[in-house]
């Protein structure tokens, strides 16, 4: 089934999501969920409160839509930064026509549980790293445009406003 992705301003994309004690057979399908709406939306990573769930997962494929060959869903998950600062170009489902450029890791050390409640620990570096890290910022209410320069950020806003209001009359 397909979800409904919030976008920013939306309130809760600013909330702490709380941790995922069991793995229900909701979890499960909200997880399964959770990749057809990445998929559908040319995503390659998705964490719950995007979708309303305040809730600790995320799920990632950085192979893309098309080939779909490593679809990750991780409970829990939490990054450590262990690499250099690289510039990485973003963008996120929840940032409507919007990219751009800010530092992230190029390596991360990854610690969550997968849905059978297995620990996953693992090293990524490049794209996974850098999406990795995006994904767990939503986890607790950061999205990529909170670590833009303060002009960068006060240019988006403000773009968004004109695009509101042009909505709402
Ligand atoms: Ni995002």
């Amino acid at each position: 089934m397909l979800l409904e992705v919030l976008k920013y301003p939306h309130p809760v994309l600013k909330q702490k999501a709380e941790p995922v004690l069991v793995v229900t057979p909701e979890i499960r399908e909200l997880a399964e969920n959770m990749l057809e709406t990445m998929y559908e939306n040319d995503g390659i990573g998705l964490a719950a409160p995007q979708v309303g769930e305040l809730k600790r997962m995320v799920v990632i494929d950085v192979t893309g839509p098309d080939a779909r060959e490593a679809p990750m869903v991780l409970i829990n998950p939490e990054v450590a930064r262990i690499g250099e600062d690289v510039e990485s170009e973003e963008g996120c489902l929840s940032v409507e026509e919007y990219r751009n450029t800010l530092i992230r890791s190029d390596r991360v050390r990854l610690k969550a549980t997968d849905l059978d409640g297995k620990p996953v620990e693992l090293e990524a570096e490049d794209i996974l790293a850098v999406c990795l890290q995006h994904e767990c910022d939503h986890l607790d209410g950061i999205l990529f445009i909170d670590h833009l320069s303060r002009l960068k950020r006060s240019l988006y806003d403000s773009k968004v406003k004109k695009r509101l209001k042009a909505k709402n009359g």
